[in-house]
């Protein structure tokens, strides 16, 4: 039987408790995208429900359990991701491939962490991208802005003579995300720690979901994901185990988050953004080889599709 939601809006519902026991209440094949970002067992606090220093086999069964809820509740061509460092991302990628087809590892750039001794400076997050079937029901990946010094707003890689060939609508998307800030900004900031920055799910819910479309993550934290959703127009569906008192503040205060959400949409599909075309004004570069005096208006065919 399904419980009752903690809280809920017109587009999603909330559940506080064990997502291993709420998941189990939903019908198979009853949603579009899985988005889950678990506690990486990095031994932190996530108040006194949650064991997050698990020996390493018991961490992982832990993972296969949801993962394979996860899996009989997509529908046919859903969109699967699974976001955790790159040691666990390997094993759980293993059993993932065994049901789903696999589309991307993607690594999210890490901008500020710690180093570990004896091993390489560990710069990335693994957010792993599987689909249910062969074809996903909906692939459509934004394009972004060319990468620009942010100092002086010149190009950072040479297009040469090629420049007046770039599509005005940006650049493909690859699998390295280098632009995904940290959550630092205070008005921003939900959270200590572990929240994720709502430019990441609203690119992962670009690419893989339309308006109307119902998104899952079982490990709300803060509420990134579902805040994501409703500004997108989504459906969602949330768990969270602990305090579940951020998701609904932050809903509470959703303008603030409409902001940033806006600005976002301002940046994606153009090859330059606003805040660059000032920047290089005031730095003297010239635009002139650049095809981008369409790049607000309708997609056009793309000359050259870097
Ligand atoms: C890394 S955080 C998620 C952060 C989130 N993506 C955000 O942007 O704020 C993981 C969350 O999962 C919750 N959690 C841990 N075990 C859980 C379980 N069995 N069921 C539901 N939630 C759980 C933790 O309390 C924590 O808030």
């Amino acid at each position: 039987m399904l419980p009752s939601p903690i809280f809920q809006t017109d587009k999603g519902k909330l559940y506080k408790g064990d997502c291993l026991k709420n998941m189990p209440t939903l019908p198979s094949e009853s949603i579009d995208c899985f988005f889950a970002d678990p506690p990486f067992n990095l031994n932190k606090s996530y108040g006194s429900s949650v064991n997050d220093n698990l020996a390493e086999g018991k961490y992982l069964q832990w993972c296969y359990d949801w993962i394979d809820e996860g899996i009989r509740l997509l529908k046919p061509g859903g969109s699967f991701f699974l976001y955790n460092l790159p040691k666990w991302n390997i094993p759980l990628s293993n059993h993932i491939a065994k049901q789903l087809i696999f589309k991307n590892w993607i690594a999210i750039e890490i901008k500020f962490s710690l180093p570990i001794q004896g091993r390489l400076y560990p710069s990335h997050y693994s957010l792993l991208y599987y689909v249910k079937g062969k074809k996903p029901n909906t692939f459509n990946p934004p394009r972004v802005p060319l990468q620009i010094c942010r100092h002086c707003g010149g190009e950072i890689k040479d297009y040469g003579g090629y420049k007046n060939k770039l599509n005005p609508k940006g650049i493909n998307l690859s699998d390295v995300w280098s632009d995904i800030p940290p959550v630092r900004h205070k008005k921003y900031k939900n959270r200590e720690a572990n929240a994720l920055s709502l430019k990441l799910m609203d690119r992962i819910l670009d690419i893989s979901t339309k308006e109307g479309d119902i998104v899952l993550d079982p490990f709300g934290g803060s509420g990134t994901t579902y805040i994501a959703a409703e500004l997108k127009k989504r459906k969602w569906i949330g768990i969270e185990l602990s305090t579940t008192d951020e998701i609904v503040n932050r809903f509470s205060n959703i303008a603030i988050e409409r902001e940033y959400y806006d600005a976002l949409q301002e940046n994606k599909n153009v090859l330059f953004t606003k805040e660059a075309l000032k920047l290089r004004k005031k730095n003297g570069k010239h635009n002139g080889k650049y095809n981008i005096e369409h790049q607000h208006e309708p997609t056009q065919e793309p000359l050259l599709d870097l």
